[in-house]
């Protein structure tokens, strides 16, 4: 057996130890697919603020059957903060997970947004067959490459450069819909190119790290569902034109005071941290300065907390108080119980988008991205 073959064999079965990939199509489809033939090279932080290339032909291939996520593309980061990433073979482990969650079944059509290296389309070529997947990236170059390293494996599956949150309904519907990017918000076009009773799995990221995987089934006016078990982040859908945002300064007058919840960096606590992005203006990114940390939303809302011995001091200003929506649902939160994500849905319809607790009709709900009345056509 070749050394590849070795290699993904080893991968599929740590996958299956690891509850991470069950049916023997998608073990199949691991065993067969030369990942090392997707991530010829990769990119590593280099611990000074930069990036190095690891070749993975000079350097051995094994480091591309482990399973990790391999960053293959990096570029300016929406925090105006160097480069971050913008491209990646995703964790193997986490692309079964997701795949398996479709309930792909023969003769489905699939469309997957973020085609990337292309490793995710071959595994939906070897199950599916070609003719009935398309895949979409932003990053003609990337589809270029993905076209010609499948057709390596002899697939030629339609392979699209452009915007995945566009309608891409001439080559739908699609049975299911799987995205390897994470949006704010359900993109409309998505759930009109579902077909009726199909499946579709995205990370669903309101602000960086808010989010999870979400499994929506098509319904007669939109979509609905619940969160996967687990946490899973994505780099987000870049939209055309999109202009990297540096933070902004604290205004130095404005006062200060104790926060209500001490100090925490709430994307350390994933359920919570996602149910405040949805109650804080769109765009809030953040990070640590000296001994505290920052939120910084696109309204030029800014917060400042600092810990000390007895909590955290908080200054906020702008027009939204960034500190006291995230104190306040925190203390919804934990009057809820700590919720984690199985208690958690999204309801999708002609007017709402909006993630419920429990129960789509009688829960608790907080509201997503509008969509307009009749944006959705029937399945
Ligand atoms: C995690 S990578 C995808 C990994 C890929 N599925 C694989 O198997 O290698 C995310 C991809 O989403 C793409 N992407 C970002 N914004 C997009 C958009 N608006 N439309 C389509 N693709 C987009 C990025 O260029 C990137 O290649």
């Amino acid at each position: 057996m070749s050394e590849w073959r070795q290699l993904a064999s080893a991968l599929a079965d740590e996958l299956v130890s690891a509850g991470k990939l069950r049916s023997p199509e998608w073990i199949a489809a691991v065993r067969d697919t030369p990942r090392h033939l997707f991530v010829p090279h990769y990119l590593e932080p280099d611990g000074c603020g930069g990036w190095r290339r690891v070749d993975t032909v000079t350097s051995g291939i094994a480091s591309v059957y482990e399973n990790v996520g391999r960053y293959t593309l990096v570029g300016p980061d929406p925090h105006g903060w160097g480069d971050g990433p913008l491209s990646s073979s995703s964790t193997p482990g986490l692309m079964t997970r997701m795949l398996e969650s479709l309930d792909i079944r023969d003769g489905h059509r699939v469309l997957e947004i973020g085609t990337g290296t292309g490793y995710n389309a071959a595994l939906l070529c070897h199950r599916l067959g070609a003719d009935l997947v398309v895949s979409v990236d932003v990053e003609p170059d990337l589809i270029t490459a993905a076209r010609t390293r499948l057709a390596t494996l002899g697939f030629t599956p339609t392979l699209v450069a452009r915007d995945g949150a566009d309608d891409l309904a001439d080559h739908g519907p699609f049975d299911r819909i799987i995205a390897t990017c994470s949006v704010p918000d359900i993109p409309r076009a998505w759930i009109n190119q579902l077909a009726a009773d199909g499946l579709l799995v995205v990370d669903l990221q309101p602000s960086t790290a808010a989010g999870n995987l979400v499994l929506l089934r098509r319904t007669e006016d939109g979509a609905a569902g619940r969160f996967l078990p687990g946490w899973a982040t994505f780099m987000p859908l870049r939209r055309a034109g999109e202009v990297p945002r540096s933070p902004t300064a604290l205004d130095v007058t404005a006062p200060r005071r104790k926060s209500g919840i001490g100090y925490r960096e709430p994307w350390t606590e994933p359920v919570w941290w996602f149910l405040a992005s949805l109650v804080l203006p769109s765009g809030v990114i953040f990070g640590r300065f000296g001994e505290g940390l920052f939120l910084d939303a696109a309204d030029g809302s800014r917060a400042e907390i600092v810990p000390h011995s007895d909590g955290a001091d908080v200054a906020e200003y702008g027009p939204t108080r960034l500190w006291s929506s995230i104190e306040k649902l925190h203390q919804e939160w934990v009057g809820h119980g700590r919720p984690g994500w199985e208690r958690l849905g999204v309801t999708v319809t002609r007017r709402t988008q909006r993630v419920w607790l429990d129960d789509d009709m009688a829960g608790p709900s907080w509201s997503l991205g509008p969509i307009a009345q009749d944006e959705i056509s029937k399945p």
